[in-house]
């Protein structure tokens, strides 16, 4: 991507939702925009902050959220409880902070276009109307989980929602191929306060001037064009942002992550052969049982492949307690001989990359799903919550790139399902394999010149750059 070193006098302000799937979106979106001339200020809670270090030609203004690491708050336990306390905790400061920029702004004789927002701090579109300042919603996840968000109320009127068991296995013929148990849904004692975030959420998108979409025309088209006719405002899917922010300059998948990123991993990737090892990773939030990932490390073990496991710090929950350690059995790991090599957090886009992995077992969040799209890598669902469940039924039933747990994760399934994927003696899993080259080259061809993609991304700039300044 070419850095149009000259800035346009022109400020964005961005807000991400302190969430690493969240974040990661964000700060690529600001490189992109940042590589068409526009200045950009991050606001930002302090609650899982960004490094600014790693960004050195971004202003960072940090907010007080009042939400601390060591507090039950912060515990993604409770994603729900925390999403809304954000959204209350965040407003005052938020206002302020943004008049300030704002102020600072007109004197250093720059003018603020607009501001963009995660789509889940739906409080920004109210604080944005005291301003006048236009607010674009980014939606970091899918369109095709978007749809049933938006349909929401009439899923609950249909009796889809709440979720019967008996139903579980039957269509939402509303929206194909959704089985009912793909619904978008949380584990959550509190199912009214989940539905009312969803409506805040579809609301306050809706309110907004536009959309920025992490996704592109080739992958959604049918759900970008459903959602385009209910909200009538400009849609922008310039995704995939990893792809482009990362030919841009200073950017390195590095930069936004929470976590510090295992690069002894590469090496041992190096070690083995192209398309032998099995990646497997659950993102930043989901959590398993003890019992679970006793399932998974046997299957992995039994598979015969060499895997690489993140295994996240309190990813494994045991009696409603972050367990400290993996609970591996005694011996697991010496038996496997070199075979399997576990981080607690990886450089997952260059993992991805590598010529040696094969697969991905994935949560499916939308950020790991255009990941492994991106390097042409199949996919093994094992969702966990929300777009997560939808995400994985488009892999698998739409896309036909990858392949899902239906039930309850067996070792034997586990086996099962890495051999058909990686050992190039299954139809199947050969067929998948040629599907999902074909998506990397179709995304490949959105982000370049004259793609859909690039297309939109011109789009954009020039909606931005027709906001008056304010006098
Ligand atoms: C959350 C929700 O779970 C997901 O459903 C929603 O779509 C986005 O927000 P998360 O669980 O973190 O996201 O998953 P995902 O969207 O895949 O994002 C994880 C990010 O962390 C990816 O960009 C991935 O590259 C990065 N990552 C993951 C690492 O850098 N290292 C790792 O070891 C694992």
């Amino acid at each position: 991507m070419r850095m149009e070193k000259q800035r346009n006098g022109v400020r964005l302000v961005l807000l991400p939702l302190p969430f690493q799937g969240h974040i990661n979106p964000m700060l690529h979106l600001a490189n992109i925009l940042y590589s068409k001339g526009f200045s950009i200020t991050i606001i930002h809670t302090t609650f899982n902050s960004p490094n600014p270090l790693n960004y050195p030609h971004f202003t960072f203004c940090p907010i007080q959220d009042g939400i601390t690491t060591q507090s039950d708050d912060s515990s993604s336990l409770n994603l729900l409880h925390l999403i809304i306390l954000l959204n209350i905790r965040c407003v005052t400061p938020f206002r302020d902070m943004l008049a300030k920029v704002i102020s600072d702004a007109r004197d250093n004789k720059e003018h603020v276009a607009c501001l963009i927002s995660d789509g889940l701090f739906y409080f920004t579109q109210g604080v944005s109307n005291t301003f006048e300042l236009p607010r674009i919603a980014l939606r970091e996840g899918g369109a095709s989980s978007f749809v049933p968000f938006v349909l929401f109320p009439l899923l609950i009127d249909r009796g889809y929602i709440p979720i019967q068991d008996s139903q579980l296995e039957e269509t939402v013929t509303e929206i194909p191929p959704l089985k009912v148990k793909d619904l978008p849904l949380i584990d959550t004692k509190e199912p009214e306060k989940y539905y009312k975030e969803l409506s805040n959420l579809v609301e306050g998108t809706k309110a907004s001037c536009g959309v920025i979409w992490n996704s592109f025309e080739d992958l959604e088209s049918s759900p970008l064009s459903y959602l385009r006719q209910e909200f009538q405002i400009p849609f922008f899917p310039i995704g995939p942002f990893h792809k482009y922010s990362s030919s841009s300059l200073s950017s390195s998948s590095s930069s936004s992550s929470l976590l510090t990123q295992d690069q002894s991993c590469i090496s041992w990737l190096d070690r083995h052969k192209p398309n032998s090892v099995i990646y497997v990773s659950f993102g930043s939030l989901a959590a398993i049982t003890a019992a679970k990932f006793l399932e998974i490390a046997w299957g992995l073990a039994s598979s015969m492949h060499p895997f690489l496991w993140v295994i996240r710090k309190g990813m494994v929950i045991d009696d409603g307690k972050e367990c400290l350690d993996p609970p591996f059995p005694a011996g697991f790991i010496d038996n496997l001989e070199g075979r399997g090599y576990i981080v607690k957090w990886a450089p997952q886009q260059e993992v991805l990359a590598h010529k040696a992995v094969g697969a991905f077992w994935t949560h499916c969040g939308w950020n790991s799903t255009l990941e492994s799209i991106c390097e042409g890598v199949p996919m093994i669902c094992m969702p966990f919550f929300t777009d997560q469940k939808v995400n994985a039924r488009y892999v698998s039933s739409v896309w036909k790139i990858g392949v899902q747990f239906e039930g309850e994760v067996k070792r034997e399934e586990v086996v099962k399902m890495i051999r058909g994927l990686i050992e190039g003696n299954n139809k199947e899993g050969s067929q998948i394999r040629e599907r999902v080259l074909d998506l990397k080259e179709k995304a490949r061809v959105s982000w370049n010149h004259g793609g859909s993609s690039y297309t939109y991304l011109d789009a954009l700039v020039n909606f931005i750059l027709s906001f008056e300044p304010k006098r």
